[in-house]
């Protein structure tokens, strides 16, 4: 096992449902060199994930209880409608060494520790796909039972997948619709501004890389410099140049309530699908 995993005394990394997001944290680790991969144990019904996990040298089984008694990290990484019937499946095989870890949008803290045994050490964690280029943009949250200590190495070893910050468990959800969901707000808006590039001649394959360049760039020059995105859209904006010209017609489509209002909904949606 790799060095993270042997300072923290815990024996294997498991993940219980093995699909993109499951795959996303574990190549993740791997490629970060916190966990070897023939220490992760994955499971899933059928084998249409697990093959890419046994590609990527991770052992794999059909049987969740399986994954809890070889391994005392656990990601539950299923869909967030099968997690209920999981964990009463795995409740029983769930000890005081674990540290258990949930990626399932919209299922609360407390439904997890109601789900699993009384003391069970139970964080939450929302993801994003980035993670599989180990740029993701995560936020955690910890249960009555999780401490600093599982908060701390939670943190350490996601932070091979990306950024990842605790926050209190009501921003969770907001996480959700900002970056869970943001995701496919910024596709839509890199495959806008590729289609305004083809629109006036550029070749396709060329615009959209160039937007999504452009995308990496300014979020590069915004982390890295801590500048906040007016001060950047200000820097751009000669004066009756070229980029005023664009923005003006940007704000008469109301983009910016436009992208709000995108963020509030997914947000809204989040949080009514963790009361159901
Ligand atoms: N994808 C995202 O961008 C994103 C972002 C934030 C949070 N999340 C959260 O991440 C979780 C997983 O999402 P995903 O996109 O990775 O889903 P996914 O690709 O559909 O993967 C779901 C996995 O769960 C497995 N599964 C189904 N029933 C199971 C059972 N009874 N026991 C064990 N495993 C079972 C599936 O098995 P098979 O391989 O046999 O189909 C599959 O491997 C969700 O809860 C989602 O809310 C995802």
């Amino acid at each position: 096992m790799a060095a993270a995993a042997e300072e923290s005394g815990w024996r294997r990394v498991g993940f219980v449902g093995a699909g993109r997001m499951a795959e996303a944290i574990a190549r993740g680790l791997i490629q970060a060199g916190k966990v070897e991969a023939e220490h992760m144990l994955a499971s899933a019904p059928s084998d249409k994930n697990l093959c890419r996990f046994r590609a990527m040298g991770c052992q794999t089984t059909h049987s969740n209880p399986e994954v809890l008694r070889s391994c005392s990290l656990v990601f539950f990484a299923t869909k967030p409608h099968i997690l209920p019937a999981v964990l009463v499946e795995v409740a029983p095989a769930v000890t005081a060494e674990h540290i258990l870890v949930s990626v399932a949008a919209g299922v609360s803290l407390s439904t997890l520790e109601e789900l699993l045994p009384p003391t069970a050490r139970v964080l939450r964690v929302s993801p994003n796909l980035p993670c599989i280029v180990q740029e993701g943009a995560m936020v955690m949250a910890r249960g009555r039972h999780a401490g600093s200590y599982e908060a701390r190495l939670l943190r350490s070893l996601l932070e091979a997948c990306g950024q990842c910050e605790e926050v209190p468990e009501a921003q969770v959800d907001i996480h959700t619709g900002l970056s869970g969901s943001g995701v496919a707000f910024v596709c839509a808006f890199s495959e806008a501004l590729a289609e305004g590039a083809i629109k006036m001649g550029m070749p396709s394959g060329l615009a959209h890389r160039i937007a999504a360049q452009t995308l990496l760039g300014t979020a590069k020059v915004l982390l890295q410099k801590g500048q906040h995105p007016a001060q950047l859209r200000t820097d751009v904006c000669t004066p009756g140049g070229t980029t005023i010209y664009g923005l003006h017609v940007l704000e008469q489509g109301g983009l910016r309530a436009t992208a709000m209002s995108a963020v509030e909904a997914a947000t809204c949606r989040a949080r009514e699908l963790s009361r159901k």
